[in-house]
């Protein structure tokens, strides 16, 4: 075996053994957390590219991210961002939290509740956020906690922001579902899907803007 196979090899185990732990650390934080985390497993990098297309390439644009996780979208966002770019991820969940900051140093994570934005937003100076990304399980929250996050976001959004969200598609016709899907387009003048078929089960992206509020 010649000695860049062997690295090769190397690498190839390393990411596997990486994304190995990425799914222990995901499933351990469902198990304990089921309606918070809304998912057994990360999403995949076929939903990651979807959500990958609304980050800006250049300038010094801020992507903030809502329910980070293990950073399945994260690494992404990441690749497509440029230098000076800012990327913050406020995270519930304390095993995630630790999790992003040891696999992903690039990541300015918070641990934090969405449902605080204004607050955190506030509180890390950031004052328009050039992209909301959240993958939060929106259809699972009480009518008013959806109503009462969202309005935080699409405040903080300047007039060329960006905010998306996505769900598994089955949901969508859930009551949450359905009331989530009400709000976005009574609250963005533009709300467009895009679906992911590439995951089972699929996920339904809503990429919206020109915030109403
Ligand atoms: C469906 S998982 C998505 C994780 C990851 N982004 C992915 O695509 O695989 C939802 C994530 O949102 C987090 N979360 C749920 N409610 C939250 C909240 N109110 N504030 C911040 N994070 C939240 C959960 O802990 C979990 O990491």
């Amino acid at each position: 075996m010649t000695r860049s196979t062997a690295s090769r090899l190397a690498e190839a185990a390393q990411s596997a053994v990486g994304r190995l732990d990425e799914y222990r650390t995901f499933l351990h934080s469902a198990l304990l957390h089921p309606r918070e985390v809304g998912a057994a497993t990360p999403t995949t990098s076929a939903v990651a590219a979807t959500v990958g297309q609304v980050v800006p390439t250049t300038g010094a644009p801020v992507v903030v991210e809502l329910g980070p996780g293990t950073g399945s979208l994260s690494d992404g966002i990441h690749a497509r961002l440029p230098e000076g770019a800012r990327h913050v991820g406020i995270e519930l969940g304390g095993e995630l939290v630790e999790h992003l900051r040891t696999r992903k140093p690039w990541l300015e994570v918070v641990h934090g509740d969405a449902g605080d934005l204004s607050a955190l937003l506030d509180k890390l100076h950031i004052d328009a956020p050039d992209a909301i990304i959240s993958s939060i399980p929106w259809s699972l929250l009480p009518p008013d906690a959806q109503e009462h996050t969202l309005r935080q976001a699409a405040e903080a959004l300047p007039p060329h922001g960006v905010f998306t969200a996505l769900t598994y598609l089955p949901a969508e016709r859930s009551a949450g579902g359905r009331h989530f899907r009400e709000l976005l387009e009574s609250t963005f003048d533009e709300v467009l899907t895009t679906t992911t078929w590439r995951c089972v089960p699929p996920i339904l992206h809503y990429i919206c803007r020109r915030p109403l509020v």
